[in-house]
């Protein structure tokens, strides 16, 4: 007895991650369904050693379905997402629609799973932000244990944070900057992002920051707790895959780096590589295609009384992303629908 899934949008990159990972961890499908936009009907994704033929996402009926991964973005979301729930099938949503409504709640497993109950209210259940599940899992062990104020967060996100395009746009721009005809100018990024790097991400805001950066500091309220105060510097890198960020931490008590590092060494979906040496960290590259969540690089920060500096390292595309969405799946199954 499994569970009948459907994954939309699972031609782009978060929709093929999660049908990757569904297959991984062996989560129990009894029937899967792929979607996408009219114009992929038919195109051909993997689910595991199977196939998977797309459909079209505007004609489907969720009705007798249990689960529906969602990865459309916002648009279609607000589309659909309503349609799957009032037919009885839970949606977990990886855009940013309904991260903020309180009546959904904003799941990353490893911070705050017993907020799964909150989905019953709408039968929707909100994926957060890339960079901010993966700060919320290095932030939470350590906020447990000594209390975190204030958080000072710097990212460099990869472009696979935003689609397909975006891995294309770095692509085409790379292989065609110093070729005479065949320069591509800046389309789905504002300036040009190979051998470049661009500090805004999403669109600005009132008070000057970024929709980014405002994610950051909301989702992780929502999520970890409204008391801590962050604030966040979000910029884009020519990187394919995997988040970074230097993460600044003040805490109320005071928290010795190798007290830290013993606690991160224990906490769940974290790995410690931090070696005082070259080489002795994560890079976004060896970070491409796993589960966890990397922590490098932590240290005292002398200017503060009880303060921490640490860099964190994750594949935007999983933990960010799909992972999150399966794990948040597997919780649900577990503890509310109990069909596996
Ligand atoms: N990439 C990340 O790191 C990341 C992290 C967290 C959350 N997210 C969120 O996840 C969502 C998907 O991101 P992505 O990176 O996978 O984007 P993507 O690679 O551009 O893929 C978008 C997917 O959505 C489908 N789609 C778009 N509009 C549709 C419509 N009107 N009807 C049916 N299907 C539609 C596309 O189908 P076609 O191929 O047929 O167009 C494609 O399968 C976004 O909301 C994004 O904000 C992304």
């Amino acid at each position: 007895m499994g569970y009948r899934v459907v994954v939309a949008g699972a031609t782009g990159n978060v929709g093929r991650e999660m049908l990757n990972i569904l297959a991984e961890r062996e989560f129990p499908v009894e029937e899967i369904a792929a979607l996408a936009s009219r114009k992929s009907l038919g195109t051909e994704v993997s689910f595991g050693d199977k196939t998977l033929t797309t459909k079209d996402l505007d004609t489907f009926d969720f009705t007798g379905w249990d689960i529906a991964l969602f990865a459309v973005g916002s648009d279609a979301t607000k589309i659909y997402a309503p349609k799957a729930a009032a037919a009885g099938c839970v949606v977990i949503d990886n855009s940013s629609l309904y991260r903020y409504d309180p009546q959904v709640p904003l799941i990353v497993p490893e911070v705050n799973a017993d907020a799964i109950e909150g989905y019953k209210a709408k039968n929707i259940i909100a994926n957060p932000n890339c960079s901010t599940a993966q700060m919320v899992v290095a932030l939470k062990p350590l906020h447990d244990r000594a209390k975190i104020k204030r958080v000072v967060v710097s990212t460099y996100q990869s472009v696979s944070g935003a689609g397909k395009a975006g891995i294309d746009e770095l692509w085409n721009q790379t292989k065609g900057i110093y070729v005479p005809g065949q320069e591509v100018e800046p389309s789905k990024f504002t300036k040009q992002i190979a051998f470049n790097v661009i500090p805004h991400i999403d669109s600005f805001m009132e008070d000057g920051s970024t929709k980014e950066e405002w994610k950051m500091v909301a989702e992780t309220k929502k999520i970890l707790d409204p008391k801590v105060k962050v604030t966040a510097t979000c910029v884009r890198v020519p990187v394919f895959v995997g988040h970074s960020e230097a993460i600044n931490i003040e805490f109320e008590d005071f928290l010795d780096e190798e007290e830290a590092r013993d606690i991160l060494r224990e906490a769940p979906g974290v790995l410690v590589v931090d070696k005082r040496e070259a080489g002795g960290y994560i890079t976004p590259v060896e970070c491409v295609g796993d589960y966890a969540t990397y922590i490098s690089r932590i240290r005292q920060d002398s200017t503060l009384d009880n303060g921490l500096n640490l860099w964190c390292v994750s594949d935007n595309l999983r933990k960010g992303a799909a992972l999150n969405a399966v794990q948040i799946a597997e919780v649900l199954g577990n503890r509310c629908l109990k069909k596996g």
